[in-house]
């Protein structure tokens, strides 16, 4: 039979109030069980599972066809919901069964390459590449539905905050977002190259130009960069950019947002305003400017200790005479958790931070101390170290000193590493924060500059008079919003002023001539009467990921890349005809 059979529920609705009554469900076989008689079939639809019973008192035809199921078969089934003598518990749908009445078979199903269950463990490239059975998976689903539920809040939300929603375009000259670009070549101008946006910054900026006032856009962003379970080649922002405002109005916005977001999605009422921390408080006591606040573990400096200042133990002396750090973390009832294998594992693991190594305090139950240094201090000197701690018996503090950002990367990965091992990292927690006040410029190893957020952002007004004399201790008027340790977005002020954005390619070396070459068209814009202007964009990824409780991005795009950047669905990359290329000009190496 190939009639088609039209739907009455979704398989996962189902329960004891609708006993009784005549359903005609359509989807998936998870399971067929034949137990001579009786024969049991699990279907599964997007909205989850339901138990589909056969038994030999059934016509011939449709107990020989339920015989012949097998998994990922694409059926109808009509039948009576009714009460099951042994119920499952595990399922939702366990209370009831449907006794089949008829069905039919839509297509059938090779043996899947994949089990089509949330908790499969197939080979990730395997799940890339069958990707649309990967996608049956019901919890796959549920991401993808939950991932479209907060579009649409964004949309209602922003629309009845006086937003429109604005297309930028996918092919235009890159914008300096930091990352690679990803290149087109054009076949009408050949040797010219069109980028792929790493973000619609520049264009939202003309938007605000344009007086469009507020502008909001669901935007694909691509940045050729290094995978992480956090980062994709091709992503997803919510981004935006407001006229006339200022920090305030722009934080203030997006907490309503996200407020709305978590009422709807969560049934959480997040408290608003959200806490503030300036960059360098985020540094001082987190060591990170995407602090973890669900635990403790704070930083603490001992630069000025008295057994620090005066010690002869070379690495802390070396730290400190070459003007960097000692700094350490005290874990509360850590000593006992680690040892002295755990600390050397810590260790190793610290060491891609930069660390060179980790120093060690124990406080004994009778308040004393065992140290990986108790060669060069003595009891009354690590007890000095230790008040700074307030640390109790049973703490473990750790210590690394190097230059200022080793040390506050190494404590800062140890900080949220240990909290992770230690099942610190409390799921039910929602802590938002606002990270304020970034630096304007950063500096690498090799001493050239670069923005810190991007060249457009603006300074804080009162740090303006510093680009001239001190420019590495300007601030600017950034901000990040960070979830339980992850940057969900970041945005700035924009600079409105022309003089003010050359100054600011002056300090970041980047030429009259390359400035101009680059971003041409917002300097001359900037001459036409721009407004005050800012805005901020949400990775849409990483917000789908943290609210549906997934440790990787992967899980709630529906066809991501993989390691290598390849679509394993589609095989791409891949090579082109020879024709192709002839057409655009182009003549690969
Ligand atoms: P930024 O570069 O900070 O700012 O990006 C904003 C947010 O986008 C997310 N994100 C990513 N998500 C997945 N994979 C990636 N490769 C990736 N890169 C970034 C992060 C990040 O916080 N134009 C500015 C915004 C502005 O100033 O308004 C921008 O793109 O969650």
């Amino acid at each position: 039979m190939s009639s088609l059979y039209k739907r009455t529920s979704m398989c996962g609705t189902l329960n004891m109030e609708n006993v009784g009554e005549e359903v005609v469900l359509n989807g998936w076989v998870a399971k067929q069980r034949s137990l001579g008689s009786l024969i049991f079939v699990d279907l599964r639809d997007k909205s989850g599972i339901v138990q589909i019973a056969f038994n030999d008192t059934m016509p011939d035809e449709l107990f020989n066809q339920a015989n012949s199921l097998r998994s990922e078969f694409c059926i109808g089934v009509k039948g009576k919901v009714s009460e099951r003598s042994s119920k499952n518990p595990d399922l939702p749908t366990g209370d009831i069964e449907i006794i089949a009445e008829d069905m039919v078979i839509y297509s059938r199903s090779d043996t899947p390459p994949i089990y089509v269950k949330d908790d499969d463990n197939a080979d990730i490239n395997l799940r890339m590449k069958y990707r649309y059975l990967d996608l049956r998976k019901i919890k796959m689903q549920r991401n993808l539905t939950f991932r479209h539920k907060i579009c649409k809040i964004a949309r209602d939300y922003f629309d009845e905050n006086a937003f429109t929603e604005v297309e930028t375009p996918m092919l235009e000259r890159s914008t300096p977002e930091g990352a690679r670009d990803y290149l087109v070549p054009s076949r009408i101008s050949q040797g010219c190259f069109y980028a792929l946006p790493q973000s619609p910054q520049l264009f939202k900026q003309l938007l605000m130009i344009s007086g469009t006032d507020r502008y909001f856009q669901i935007a694909k962003c691509f940045r050729d960069e290094d995978l992480r379970a956090d980062r994709q080649p091709e992503f997803t922002q919510i981004d935006l950019e407001m006229s006339f405002v200022d920090v305030d109005d722009v934080l203030g916005i997006q907490e309503g947002f996200l407020k709305r977001v978590f009422a709807e999605l969560m049934g959480i009422e997040l408290k608003t305003p959200f806490p503030r921390i300036t960059y360098d408080e985020a540094m001082e006591r987190f060591g990170s400017d995407k602090p973890d606040t669900r635990f403790g573990f704070e930083l603490k400096c001992l630069n000025e200790v008295d057994a620090i200042r005066n010690t002869e133990f070379q690495v802390f002396a070396n730290a400190l005479a070459n003007g960097g750090d000692v700094r350490g973390i005290c874990i509360e009832g850590g000593s006992p958790l680690y040892s002295r294998k755990k600390i050397d594992k810590l260790t190793d693991e610290t060491k891609s931070y930069g660390a060179k190594g980790v120093v060690w305090i124990r406080v004994d139950k009778d308040g004393g101390f065992k140290s990986s240094v108790g060669k060069f201090f003595d009891n009354e000197q690590l007890g000095e170290i230790a008040e700074v701690f307030g640390a109790k018996p049973d703490d473990l503090i750790l210590i690394v000193a190097d230059k200022k950002k080793v040390v506050f990367d190494s404590l800062g990965f140890l900080r949220r590493h240990i909290a992770d091992q230690m099942g610190l990292l409390d799921d039910s927690k929602f802590n938002f924060l606002w990270v304020v006040d970034f630096p304007m410029f950063e500096e690498d190893d090799e001493g050239s500059v670069s923005a810190m957020h991007h060249p457009f952002t603006h300074p804080k007004d009162e740090d303006i008079p510093l680009l001239d004399t001190d420019p590495m201790s300007v601030r600017a008027d950034a901000y990040d919003i960070v979830l339980n340790g992850v940057e969900l977005g970041g945005g700035s002020i924009r600079i409105h002023d022309r003089e003010l954005q050359q100054k600011m390619f002056d300090i970041l070396g980047i030429s009259r001539e390359e400035s101009q070459r680059k971003f041409g068209f917002l300097l001359e814009a900037l001459r036409f009467g721009t407004p005050p202007h800012g805005g901020l964009a949400y990775g849409l990824d990483r917000m789908v990921m943290l609210l549906t409780g997934e440790s990787s991005i992967r899980e709630v795009i529906a066809f991501p890349k993989n390691q290598n950047a390849q679509c394993l669905v589609s095989d791409a990359p891949n090579t082109v005809d020879e024709a192709q290329l002839d057409e655009l000009g182009i003549r690969l190496k």
